[in-house]
């Protein structure tokens, strides 16, 4: 007999529906279990686990001849995930499952031996794959049904085993649906984040992160070695705007591929903060390998990528983080045409100004010949600097000020006026698709948005000629000012928002 039952192809970040044909012979002389449609050897294994699961279950398992197809067959299949849809289909085909419950059903999970059913990675775009295509209902391991609960508009039926599924399928003992919870955003915890209040000090590049949090500007901190850079940008999270419910779904159903999702708060809350070392692979900066997956620039998507010393990091690696820079998504070539996965992260860099570390330093003498300190800080190529919205020095703390009690504003407080000036931008830009923050915006928008009082283009016009900024430059120190006046709760851009922006210049011509 042939049955038809219905699973679900993880390619990127989406999914993709696959038809599971199982058709059983038992006029068949050898007994045989064939996979065909490009399976991998996980999805290849997946006869051994089904075998021994619908045994271990105490269904019939027939020794004669199966066929399994996975249609579309020129779609690689590389998941585990079709264990299950493969076991419901051998007893379909074998007459232990009524053939009428698997219509408009996708199934998912990885069966155990002794027919469990298990979580798989990618839980969240397979299930909203099964909603956008007009499926009823999906079958998940109850691990896993939180995750899915994460997508409306389809009932979710979590599974622990299969024997108690195939009760369910036939009326005898109903599993009920998972009921989801609703999804609210708004609760991130800031446990662990290093606060504002405890960083002595340093008043101008913990501004310089209000700006780059309130707008999304990439920033790069300069400065000699235990200035409190690493800190700075560790406290970085605990400024940052909350997601939007959009974002927090964007996040999660990259951190879901990823598999780093927990089980029981699925639904991700706080903006990633990605600090990969130095010795990172390409593979594993921009996402890739055999079968593709999310590197740390798509994994601090919506989030912060943050690179210490970041001079250490190879020429090559840094050249290849212009593309999500700019582009804001990252694009994988495969043998088989290529894949993007999004990566609009905010870029905040840390470097000291030359190999000892001490140029410029008032109390501690530089050992480095001019030589060095050149080619050291040729390290960042000028398109990769040309990037950059926000360059701030950070020098060494006094003594006094170090020691003495006197605490900061706290991370909280800066964060009120990060969040409303994240509103005052969602406001204005209403759903223009691709534009979340000010740093997002494009010529067109920014000649809309960036309106000037005539003392503030006086000085802007002024700064242009001194200091001939590239057009790139130009705009990017408009599109600072415009953060500069949301955070101050300013209409127009005035003559201090730009004074302040044009600041953030780098002192060395990078532009
Ligand atoms: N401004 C500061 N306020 C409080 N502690 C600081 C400050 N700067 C540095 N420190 C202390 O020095 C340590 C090293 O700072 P770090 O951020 O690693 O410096 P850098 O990255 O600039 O080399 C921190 O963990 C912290 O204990
Ligand atoms: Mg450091």
């Amino acid at each position: 007999m042939l049955a038809k039952v219905h699973a679900c192809a993880l390619v990127g970040l989406d999914g993709y529906i696959v038809d599971v044909e199982v058709d059983f012979n038992p006029r068949a002389g050898i007994p045989s279990f064939t996979i065909v449609g490009l399976p991998d050897n996980a999805v290849k294994e997946s006869r051994e686990r089904v075998r021994a699961s619908v045994k271990n279950s105490g269904l019939q398992f027939p020794n004669k001849g199966y066929v399994v197809n996975l249609s579309p067959a020129d779609l690689p299949k590389h998941s585990t995930a079709y264990d299950l849809a493969i076991g419901v289909g051998v007893l379909a085909a074998t007459d232990q499952i009524p053939l009428n419950a698997l219509s408009r059903t996708l199934f998912i999970g990885e069966l155990s031996l002794d027919g469990r059913v298990r979580h798989v990675k990618g839980v969240m775009p397979l299930v909203y794959a099964a909603y956008r295509e007009g499926f009823r209902q999906v079958y998940v391991s109850a691990e896993d049904a939180p995750q899915a609960g994460l997508v409306s508009g389809i009932e979710i039926i979590p599974v622990e085993t299969l024997g108690l599924l195939v009760e369910h399928l036939y009326g005898l003992n109903p599993i009920p649906a998972y009921a989801s919870e609703p999804i609210l955003v708004g609760s991130a915890a800031y446990d662990g984040v290093v606060d504002f209040a405890d960083i002595k000090g340093q008043e101008q590049a913990k501004r310089a992160l209000e700006i780059a949090a309130g707008g999304n500007h990439n920033t790069l901190m300069s400065g000699p070695p235990g200035t409190g850079k690493t800190l700075l940008a560790r406290a970085l999270p605990g400024i940052l705007p909350m997601p939007t419910l959009e974002e927090a779904l964007e996040i999660t159903r990259i951190y879901s591929v990823a598999d780093l999702l927990k089980n029981d708060h699925p639904l991700v809350q706080t903006r990633p903060f990605r600090a990969p070392h130095h010795t990172i692979s390409m593979a594993g900066l921009i996402g890739g390998g055999s079968i593709p997956r999310p590197g740390e620039v798509t994994l601090a998507h919506r989030g912060v990528l943050f690179l210490d010393e970041c001079t250490e990091h190879s020429p090559k690696t840094l050249e290849v983080l212009r593309q999500p820079i700019e582009d804001k998504i990252v694009t994988i070539s495969r043998a088989k045409g290529s894949l993007t996965f999004p990566a609009n992260f905010l870029l905040v860099m840390a470097q000291n100004p030359c190999p000892c570390g001490y140029y410029g330093d008032p109390v501690k003498a530089c050992t480095c010949t001019p030589n060095m300190i050149a080619r050291y800080q040729s390290r960042l190529s000028g398109p990769l600097l040309d990037r950059i919205d926000i360059y701030v020095d950070v020098p060494r703390v006094e003594y006094d000020k170090l020691m003495g009690d006197r605490q900061g504003e706290s991370s909280a407080s800066v964060r009120e006026r990060v969040e409303a000036a994240r509103d005052r931008q969602r406001r204005r830009f209403g759903d223009t698709p691709g534009l979340f923050a000010n740093s997002d915006m494009r010529v067109g928008e920014i000649q809309k948005f960036c309106v000037l009082t005539p003392e503030a283009r006086q000085l802007l016009e002024l700064s242009v000629r001194r200091t001939q900024l590239s057009a790139r430059a130009y705009h990017r120190v408009l599109k600072l000012s415009r953060t500069i006046a949301d955070l101050s709760d300013s209409e127009h851009i005035e003559v201090q928002h730009v004074a302040e922006a044009i600041q953030y210049r780098p002192q060395r011509a990078a532009s």
